[in-house]
């Protein structure tokens, strides 16, 4: 199979993650639960994992780093343990449901008046727009650094200048840029950053979380077990204790831990600049085909490794099922949970088919992709 499909989750993983994974479900007792050599093995290999994570994204304090299940968690105890009751919220037109529902959420039960800066026809942000829907009670951004749609990249350490000195919490969703994008909290102003573990960081599923810049207030989501403070009635109020509540993913932090050893070995940038060229080199093979439409801005370099098309008037599923059956090539046809972004597109009937490249991709199967949509646009 040739997977196009890494935007919803790599396939193609290290030999170090597999093998991690298999070591710690064969050694791993739980995180902070007792003193025997198997739960001290989970306390320190998660320790070691947030080490990691703070390293990549320049989060000062590795016990600041959070984990989750996914960006989506790590999303929803963002927005629900950090935004007030009836203040004002801004996001974009880019954003995926899983920033969208939580503040669909606050807006219909906690009354947070929600403004959108919209993208134009070409997915694209205009940050002086975004710049003028702040008011004096707004009190948070919420924002993709990468759309899942069309790569676009976001500005954030400029929207990182806007929120600094009005005291306006900046929560950034990763999931897309992680792994691909160099990020630096601090020099970006990010408060929060939410991140996944299975896709550019080609860790497990099931694994993702957040980084939290010190001072920044989070109310938990959930409370239950911590393995410490056992007899107050409430979740312990430090983090990252404070939002772990139960067991962790010990097995899969294990994986993305030696995932995370692989992309700091081999960089970010190196890593980035492949997935770029090979999204860039498909992009050219397929914006000569007569009958294809690519959407997004293709000017900028600076984008991430997504080339989103339709082929003629032909639904998205139907093109990305031929892909499959026919040529057995993974793609992701639809909506991809980013229904604004569809709409900003005129995209909403048709769907799109989006190919997603990683750094296993070869020029072969990039070649071999653009050949398969010629073949069903000129059939
Ligand atoms: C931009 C963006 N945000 C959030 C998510 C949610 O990621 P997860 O399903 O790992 O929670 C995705 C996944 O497709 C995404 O592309």
């Amino acid at each position: 199979m040739i997977y196009l499909d890494n935007a919803a989750t790599t396939m193609h993983k290290p030999q170090t993650v597999i093998d991690a994974v298999v070591h710690a479900m064969t050694s791993m007792g739980n995180a902070s639960r007792g003193a025997h050599t198997g739960a001290l093995e989970a306390s320190r290999t998660i320790y070691e994992t947030r080490r990691k994570i703070a390293k990549l994204f320049g989060c000062k304090r590795p016990d600041h780093v959070v984990f989750t299940c996914n960006s989506t968690e790590a999303l929803n105890i963002a927005i629900q343990g950090a935004i007030p009751a009836k203040s004002h919220v801004i996001t974009t037109d880019l954003e995926h449901n899983s920033v969208l529902r939580p503040l669909y959420r606050l807006k219909e039960e906690s009354g947070v008046c929600l403004d959108f800066a919209r993208a134009d026809r070409q997915g694209r942000l205009d940050l002086q727009e975004l710049e003028g829907l702040i008011r004096p009670d707004t009190k948070a951004i919420v924002c993709t650094h990468m759309s899942n749609l069309t790569g676009e990249i976001v500005d954030i350490a400029r929207i990182g200048r806007m929120t600094k000195d009005r005291g306006i919490l900046l929560c950034v969703d990763a999931s897309q840029s992680a792994g691909n994008t160099p990020i630096d909290m601090e020099q970006m102003g990010i408060d929060i950053l939410c991140f996944t573990g299975h896709k550019g960081l080609m860790g497990p599923q099931g694994t993702g979380g957040m980084c939290i810049r010190e001072g920044v207030e989070i109310h938990p989501l959930k409370e239950g077990g911590s393995g410490v403070q056992s007899y107050r009635h409430r979740q312990p109020v430090e983090y990252p204790t404070r939002l772990e509540a139960g067991t962790l993913n010990g097995h899969g932090l294990a994986g993305l831990s030696a995932a995370l050893d692989y992309i700091l070995e081999t960089g970010v940038e190196t890593i980035g600049r492949k997935e770029r060229m090979l999204a860039e080199h498909f992009y050219e093979g397929v914006s000569q085909i007569e009958g294809v439409k690519v959407y997004g801005c293709f000017e900028d370099k600076n984008r991430g490794p997504v080339v989103a098309l339709n082929v003629r008037e032909y639904d998205s599923s139907e093109v990305s099922d031929v892909l499959s059956v026919d040529y057995d090539i993974a793609t992701r046809p639809g909506a991809h949970c980013a229904p604004r972004m569809h709409e900003a597109l005129g995209t909403v009937d048709q769907g799109a088919v989006r190919f997603s490249f990683s750094w296993f991709n070869t020029v072969e199967e990039t070649d071999q992709a653009i050949e398969a949509v010629r073949k069903i646009a000129l059939a």
